[in-house]
């Protein structure tokens, strides 16, 4: 089978060698203040703040993967009679390459090829908390003669307002505006704006080289009235480009770079700037300084030393390189960069409109970046809150900057509920993780506002963090339906499953008692026995309604409708068995041990296949109002039948529970994309992050991935892999240590910086069990229990762990 790239564990790198992928393969550069993402060959979709009301290039996903996309590069070589004009990053010419490389760094993309004699070396980054994409650019002569060589990099520019551009092609066109300005010593300048914006809001692209000519009309550019395409612009085949500032049109800015005659073996290095300010003045000290190649080195220097740090904080040396490379290198920065740019833009949310970010995708976003971004984490969560409602249920979507929230998809049903039973929980689970990780017990006493405003925009109410808790565990113990389980609203987690008024969810039932333990322990660590008390009377009376009504005889239910007909039974024609319906009884600790081990051996038998476990089986075949979204699929896909991953991790996590670390190790390593890249044809999306969804066996396409990137399996496969198959968990006295591994590994290593401190970890697994501390030594004393105690010294501590039998009786 085809493989397109490689693994640089060394360098952190996925390298992609053939830049043909099946699809278009990313990687993100800044953040949504101002960055985007960068494809295999080059093209880039850059915003400012909002993809939707900040875009900056035009980068339009559905086109077809050799079109140009938002940016690119042209390289062209003095010849006797004309010039060699070629793309360095293959599209948008599509010449012979004797060597290319995309090299899929830590916030960076450097594309390194060979055509035609000419090394270019090109790398794509913005300086780490800077508003500027750089594009550092090094051209070599490889060949054995002198060769005169141009460099022409190319933007083509949207209307700032996304959907506008698409919507539009005569108002966008006609108040497309671009400008030359001097910047000294050759150097010039084009901004570009859209004519409303002149005063307030301009885009920049430079160079630090002299400029001969440029164009900023797409139009001239191309030449031939764009019938050459972006494949072969005519205009670069005469001497000079036009120099026009065109005041409508498509705008573009390109920029003619003599290098002059390089000899053999000579390099040349130009960098280019595009940005967005005020004005030009505002704009102009941060262009000067980025004019200068050691001032570009220092900020680059930066971002590398940004990502050393982010992952020290967990290092695993495991038997298995796939998965120490997702866990050291490549999860925790999707997590980031899932945490970082929510579902608003990637290849597949394509940040149009104003969706805004998700209430419950933030709230699990944040629970895989608190050992490496606790403030930002603490931030966000201090947003979460901010919407919710006071009488503790949440706003389902909110814009991040301007904190104004909505409902979501839920109006466009009348008929059903505009709330989402799961959504409030969820915060519940990223605050208390968030302690544990911490000690920032303080955060519990902060005030924040809930989400409704008086008329003058001030909010009604504001109270402590602790009391937004209670109120969203307070909602789903009063919202309940026949069973006394909660009510469905408009959907759980499942935004697909949209039954009747009345529907009662069985995962807001687990996830209700999930949150539950983790108040528990949140009371127990604060001494509050009363409210202690009354959250375990809580859990307690829930566990007993989920398991009368909901065990199916080999299974649990996951819904109930109005009328009391179950959904995920065996009496059910299409969706008989659901995934989540299994794990998180076992996650709420409301299974019993013998009912988890069936519903989880019901998984196995049912649901999982090679490529994952699917969310639910048979697939609905037709759509029906009655059940909502997830007849909107055929079967096989999404959550109808498709391997929904992020639900995935929940069943690993599951499995570890129980004991079972072949199985839950066997669950990890079947979706790690890691383990795909040599038989990617199929499978299609990058080996180095995770997709939302895959098709499962009952699609013709069975295998076939989507959505990459932005889901929130890339935070829970985290979860999975390092709490609970390391079983490496931040508990408020200590460093809890419960591995769940297979029994073939001898054991492992972990570097973790816990509260400041280095905790060594050596797990040692002779006897070859799966699960049990048989004895913990802390820097050479032993410790009863499986907890390795706070440190405060901000040091290294060495921590050997043994596993074996007896089981230690671990509890969650
Ligand atoms: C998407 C949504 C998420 C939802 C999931 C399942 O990933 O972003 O909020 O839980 O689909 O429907």
């Amino acid at each position: 089978m085809k493989q397109y790239g490689v693994f640089d564990d060394v360098h952190r790198e996925y390298v992609i060698t053939d830049p043909k992928t099946p699809v278009k393969w990313i990687n993100y550069i800044g953040g949504l203040a101002f960055g985007g993402f960068v494809d295999q060959t080059g093209g880039a979709l850059i915003c400012k703040g909002d993809p939707a009301f900040n875009r900056i290039t035009r980068y339009l996903a559905q086109m077809p993967n050799a079109d140009f996309k938002g940016e690119t590069l042209y390289l062209r070589i003095h010849k006797e009679n004309g010039y060699q004009v070629f793309s360095p990053f293959f599209v948008p010419t599509l010449d012979p390459y004797d060597r290319y490389e995309c090299h899929v760094g830590l916030g960076f993309t450097r594309i390194v090829s060979e055509f035609y004699g000419i090394r270019s070396e090109v790398t794509i980054f913005v300086p780490d908390g800077d508003g500027v994409e750089i594009r550092d650019i090094r051209i070599t002569n490889l060949s054995q003669t002198a060769l005169q060589i141009d460099v022409v990099p190319v933007v083509e520019y949207s209307h700032p307002d996304a959907l506008k551009q698409l919507t539009n092609a005569d108002w966008v066109p006609q108040t497309m505006v671009s400008r030359k300005v001097d910047l000294g010593e050759g150097r010039i300048g084009l901004l570009h704006y859209p004519f409303m914006n002149r005063d307030i809001q301009v885009n920049l692209f430079t160079a630090n080289c002299p400029v001969a000519s440029f164009e900023t009309d797409r139009k001239l550019f191309l030449g031939d009235n764009e019938y050459q395409g972006w494949a072969r612009p005519v205009s670069l085949q005469t001497t000079n480009l036009g120099n026009n500032e065109t005041l409508r049109g498509d705008n573009i800015a390109a920029l003619l770079c003599p290098l002059g005659t390089l000899q053999p073996g000579e390099e040349r290095r130009v960098i280019t700037q595009l940005r967005q300010g005020i004005s030009l003045e505002a704009m102009l000290p941060a262009v000067l300084r980025y004019f200068q190649p050691p001032e570009v080195d220092q900020e680059f220097s930066r971002l590398v030393k940004f990502w050393d740090s982010y992952l020290e904080k967990m290092q695993v040396k495991s038997p298995d390189p796939d998965f120490d490379r997702m866990i050291n290198i490549h999860n925790p920065r999707q997590c980031f960069i899932t945490f970082n740019w929510s579902r608003y833009l990637s290849l597949y949310q394509l940040g149009y409109g104003a969706r805004g970010i998700g209430f419950r995708d933030s709230s699990q976003d944040v629970l895989s970046v608190l050992s490496n971004a606790p403030q930002e984490a603490k931030q966000l969560i201090g947003k979460l809150l901010q919407v919710q409602r006071r009488n503790g249920s949440a706003m389902h979507q909110f814009n991040p900057l301007t904190l104004v929230a909505s409902e979501g998809d839920s109006v466009e049903r009348e008929d059903l509920p505009h709330y989402y039973c799961d959504d409030h929980l969820w915060i519940v689970l990223a605050v208390v993780a968030y302690l544990k990780e911490t000690g920032d017990i303080a955060f519990l006493d902060e005030m924040i506002p809930f989400y409704e405003k008086d008329k003058a925009g001030n909010p009604l109410e504001i109270d402590t963090v602790l009391e937004h808790l209670d109120r969203a565990m307070h909602f789903t113990w009063q919202d309940i339906g026949k069973h006394g389980l909660p009510l469905l609203g408009f959907a759980d987690w499942n935004d697909t499953v949209n039954l009747r008024l009345g529907a009662e969810s069985l995962f807001s039932a687990n996830l209700f008692g999930r949150a539950l333990r983790e108040m528990t322990d949140l009371m127990r660590a604060q001494e509050d026995f009363d409210c202690l008390q009354h959250y375990e009377t809580l859990y307690a009376e829930m566990k007993e309604r989920v398991n009368r009504a909901a065990w199916d005889g080999e299974w649990y239910v996951g819904y109930f409708d109005c009328d009391g007909t179950p959904l995920g039974s065996r009496d059910n024609r299409y969706g008989k068995i659901q995934a989540n319906a299994q794990s998180w009884p076992v996650l709420s600790g409301f299974a019993t041990p013998e009912r988890a081990q069936m519903a989880l051996d019901a998984v196995e038998k049912y649901l999982n296949t090679d490529f994952g476990i699917k969310l639910s089986m048979p697939g609905f075949n037709g759509f029906d109002r009655a059940y909502g979204g997830v007849t909107t699929y055929p079967p096989g896909a999404k959550e109808n039948g498709g391997i929904f991953l992020h639900a995935n991790p929940w069943v690993i996590i599951a499995e570890t529970m129980v004991g079972h670390g072949e199985r839950a190790y066997k669950y990890y390593r079947q979706i790690n994309p890691a383990s795909r890249n040599q038989m990617i044809d199929r499978y299609e999306c990058e080996p180095y992050v995770y997709p939302q969804n895959i098709l499962g066996n009952e699609h013709p396409q069975f295998g076939l991935a989507r959505n990459s990137w932005l889901s929130g399996t890339a935070s829970w496969m985290y979860q999975a892999g390092t709490q609970y198959i390391l079983g490496i968990r931040p508990a408020f006295q200590g460093l809890t240590i419960d591995p769940c591994i297979p029994p073939a590994w001898d054991g492992f290593q972990v570097a973790r910086v816990f509260r400041g401190s280095t905790y060594q970890i050596t797990v040692k697994n002779p006897q070859h069990v799966s699960k049990g501390v048989v004895r913990l030594v802390v820097d050479g004393k032993d410790q009863p229990g499986n907890q390795a105690p706070l440190f405060t010294d901000g040091q290294t501590h060495r921590v050997e762990v043994f596993l074996g039998e007896p089981r230690l009786n671990t509890n969650f």
